[in-house]
């Protein structure tokens, strides 16, 4: 009995794709479809390569194909085109296709650990991902991502630096790191300019962008310029922090970004005997997320292997990836990836996929 390309779809379309709860042909996931004989080979496409159930989906698309009559081996390939929704195309001629804010209503509850954290596990995965350091008045990514300087420009264009396969952008090269940051409208929109139309970015999956706390003029006015597809607040558990992440949530609402969720950041500190302390209270974050009726993107333990990695330019998760600090970051990159292509697909003109064969 010969195998037919039907029989091959029909038992594909018994497989969902966990994340956005619809099957693989649906999606148009399904790439290269080939039959000689009792073979069986394709290709399926993700819409993020941050997808932790990867091998669940491959095992399942097996397990389904296998099963028809007459099959005898199948081959798969896995693969991933992140999609867009829209709104980060086109800006300014730009191919970045997914732009993600990540904000935080003060400084220093780790906003830029998770932006930095995050570009790096997505690039990790295989995204084509750029980093854009956007807080003017504590661009500290640089040092962060252990780059100095940016290469040496073009006649008209800026060219990123490049880090654990993270192409970099910061104010930080642009200033004096000696010099008082003031800001000013046509200045800030200056350097907006700068970084999206003078730098070569070259085609992305995701843009991660820190932008600078709190919802002043200075976050308004990047929040509102750049063509965000999402954006991510990182909290402390504690009231008063809360209090500010509420703001920059409702600014995001404001401005019509989407927000893929809440990170809260320094969640507690695992002791010696294996027992937690909630140095700052705990479960805010999560609370937080609830009211606003918005996704939890998981909480980030105290380490200080996560402050040393910063200030030594290599971020956790490559220089301790075995600690749970790293395994959360991870987590919280694949949730804003998933997030990112829900949306996407809701928009309807997401996944550029077609089948072939
Ligand atoms: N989970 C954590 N455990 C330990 N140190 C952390 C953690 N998150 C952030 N830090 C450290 O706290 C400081 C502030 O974090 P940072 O990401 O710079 O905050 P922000 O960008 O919000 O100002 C940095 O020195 C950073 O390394
Ligand atoms: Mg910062």
């Amino acid at each position: 009995m010969s195998v037919t390309q039907e029989a091959v779809l029909a038992a594909l379309r018994q497989v969902q794709e966990p994340e956005l709860h619809k099957d693989l042909v649906s999606l148009n996931m399904i790439r290269d479809l080939r039959i000689e004989g009792g073979e069986v080979s394709f290709t399926i496409v993700l819409t993020t390569p941050a997808c932790p159930l990867r091998s669940r989906i491959e095992s399942e698309a097996r397990a389904a194909v296998s099963a028809i009559p007459g099959v005898q081996n199948v081959a798969i390939k896995m693969d991933a085109s992140v999609p867009s929704d829209g709104r980060a195309r086109g800006l300014l001629s730009l191919p970045i296709r997914n732009a993600i804010a990540i904000a935080s209503g003060k400084g220093g509850v780790g906003k830029s650990t998770v932006a930095v954290n995050v570009a790096v596990e997505l690039a990790q995965s295989g995204a084509r991902v750029g980093l854009l350091d956007a807080d003017i008045y504590g661009p500290n990514i640089p040092t962060m991502m252990g780059v100095q300087r940016l290469p040496p420009a073009t006649k008209d264009k800026l060219i990123p630096a490049e880090a654990y396969g993270v192409k970099l952008m910061s104010i930080g090269f642009l200033v004096n790191p000696n010099q008082p940051l003031i800001w000013r409208g046509p200045m800030l929109h200056s350097a907006i300019r700068q970084f999206l139309s003078d730098v070569v970015w070259g085609e992305l999956d995701y843009l991660i962008v820190d932008l600078p706390p709190g919802t002043g003029d200075a976050a308004l006015s990047l929040a509102q310029s750049l063509p965000l597809s999402g954006g991510v607040i990182v909290t402390l558990p504690q009231q008063v922090s809360l209090e500010d992440a509420r703001r920059s949530l409702e600014m995001f609402r404001q401005l019509d970004v989407p927000i893929l969720g809440v990170v809260e950041n320094m969640s507690y500190l695992e002791l010696p005997d294996g027992s937690r302390l909630d140095v700052f209270g705990s479960g805010g974050g999560e609370r937080l997320a609830q009211e606003a009726k918005v996704p939890f993107l998981g909480s980030i333990p105290i380490e200080p292997a996560v402050r040393q990695g910063g200030d030594s330019g290599q971020p956790v998760i490559i220089a301790r990836p075995d600690l749970p600090v790293a395994q959360a970051l991870r987590q919280i990159a694949q949730k804003i990836a998933a997030g990112l292509s829900v949306a996407a697909l809701q928009q309807n003109n997401a996944i550029p996929i077609k089948i072939v064969g």
